[in-house]
């Protein structure tokens, strides 16, 4: 049965559908209201506002449930990899070992970046952000590759090579901004295993892929790749709705995951726990200052738009740290300090009443370090874990049958109508 809302305006009664959800969630389909009304809604930073239906992936961010296409992220991390991973999120299904094998392959056969881009690695500046450089390189792939378009195989050809790329592009800038030899990708190392190799192997010190690491940067990049309709997922499905080339849309998503209370977090809490060290420890005063009105400072790696408890994705990156880390024999005091801070904010009334709760920043840094990736490069670990997300979403929008070009209205609050002045009388 068809339910609407009915609400009054100017003494006339309007009804409006409602729009369900698999999982029951509600929204009013408000399309029509201004043709009807003449009213729009107003709802800065979208904090209620549904842009899309997507079949991706499923959010509670009161029960702190996730999940890819109907799986939960427990379940992936527990048994699956990224590229398995990235398969589902971009097909919609979990890929049969004939289809494993194939996209395999074929990131394999896509793995390498043309020489000529490193000419481009080699003149940005020393001391550029690696997020910077990524966004631009990513957009940069269009005029080395174009954009496949023609057939289903063509348009996955096209993303299965930014699969791919991005990876060798995020050690390749690391290589060169150290002013080390590229390492070039093996055919003979899976997706992780191979990233790891072309960011640490040398000819000095050759590196040991050790199969426990391999399995835990597979489920890093699972917990980052989809969170449905977050900043950047949002910018590569506004910039991809102009029908920009899908490099251009995955640029603008990696810009939009930069700041720090978006992706680049996990490098703001990785400044916060050394500042919170080099003062001595003091988690408290921290605390303190995060509930403090006139003060900006926030605890960076707690709260979500989303989660109003602890973020299932940052229970994962806790138990992996715990176990990570005294594999590769590492104490880092970082982890000490989060861990104290933690505790302290859970039991703080101000945190409570908010709902403030760890995110996945909150231990990913701790994490990252661990494997020895340089602090500038975290968010780039991000972007890569979200790529498969960001693709699935702007497929998914491009094939949308209510696709329309993302263009919201405003309020206009400036002067009303008024006459130029000439310079001589202003
Ligand atoms: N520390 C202190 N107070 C906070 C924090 C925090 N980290 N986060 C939110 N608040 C307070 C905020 O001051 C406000 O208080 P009041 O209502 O009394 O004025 C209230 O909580 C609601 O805040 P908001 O900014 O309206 O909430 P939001 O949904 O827009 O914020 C957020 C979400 C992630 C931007 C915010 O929690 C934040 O800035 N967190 C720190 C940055 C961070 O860790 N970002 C990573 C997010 S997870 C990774 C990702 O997906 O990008």
């Amino acid at each position: 049965m068809s339910e609407y809302v009915k609400f009054e305006f100017d003494g006339q009664l309007y009804e409006f559908p409602i729009i369900t959800g698999t999982e029951g969630e509600k929204a009013i389909d408000i399309a029509a209201l201004r043709k009807k009304t003449g009213l729009i809604t107003l709802d800065p930073g979208f904090v209620n506002t549904g842009s899309c239906e997507s079949q991706i992936t499923f959010m509670d961010g009161e029960k702190g449930v996730l999940r890819y296409r109907g799986i939960s992220i427990e379940e992936l991390a527990e048994h699956s990899t990224f590229v398995e991973t990235s398969y589902l999120l971009m097909n919609g299904e979990l890929p049969t070992l004939e289809e494993l094998t194939n996209i395999r392959v074929q990131l394999n056969d896509q793995s390498l970046v043309h020489e000529d881009m490193q000419i481009f690695f080699q003149n940005f500046p020393r001391g550029a952000s690696p997020m910077g450089i990524l966004s631009a390189m990513v957009n940069a792939l269009r005029s080395f590759y174009p954009e496949l378009t023609h057939t289903e195989e063509a348009i996955n050809k096209t993303l299965l090579r930014l699969l791919s790329k991005i990876r060798t592009m995020a050690a390749m800038s690391y290589k060169i901004s150290r002013g080390h030899k590229v390492v070039y990708p093996r055919a003979d190392l899976t997706y992780c295993a191979n990233f790891l190799n072309m960011m640490f192997d040398n000819p000095v010190n050759p590196y040991e892929i050790d199969k426990d690491v391999v399995k835990a940067l597979n489920v890093f990049w699972i917990l980052h790749a989809d969170h449905e309709q977050n900043c950047s997922t949002a910018a590569v499905r506004v910039v991809g709705s102009g029908r920009v080339n899908v490099y251009a849309a995955i640029s603008a998503g990696i810009a939009a995951l930069w700041g720090p209370l978006h992706g680049g977090a996990n490098i703001a809490v990785f400044e916060m726990l050394s500042e919170i060290a080099k003062n001595g420890g003091d988690v408290k005063y921290a605390v303190e200052k995060a509930k403090d009105r006139d003060d900006p400072f926030r605890l960076m790696g707690f709260g979500h738009r989303v989660y109003k408890t602890y973020d299932p994705r940052a229970k994962i990156m806790k138990e992996m740290v715990d176990t990570v880390l005294p594999k590769l024999n590492i104490e880092d005091p970082l982890l000490d300090i989060a861990k104290k801070l933690e505790e302290v904010a859970l039991k703080d009334e101000y945190f409570i009443d908010h709902n403030l709760y760890p995110n996945v920043d909150f231990y990913s840094g701790i994490f990252l370090r661990a494997l020895g990736i340089p602090v500038n490069m975290f968010t780039v670990m991000f972007a890569i874990g979200r790529l498969p997300g960001w693709i699935a979403q702007w497929r998914e929008s491009m094939d949308d049958p209510h696709w329309k070009l993302n263009r919201p209205r405003q309020i206009y609050i400036g002067p009303k109508q008024r006459k130029y002045i000439p310079m001589d009388k202003r």
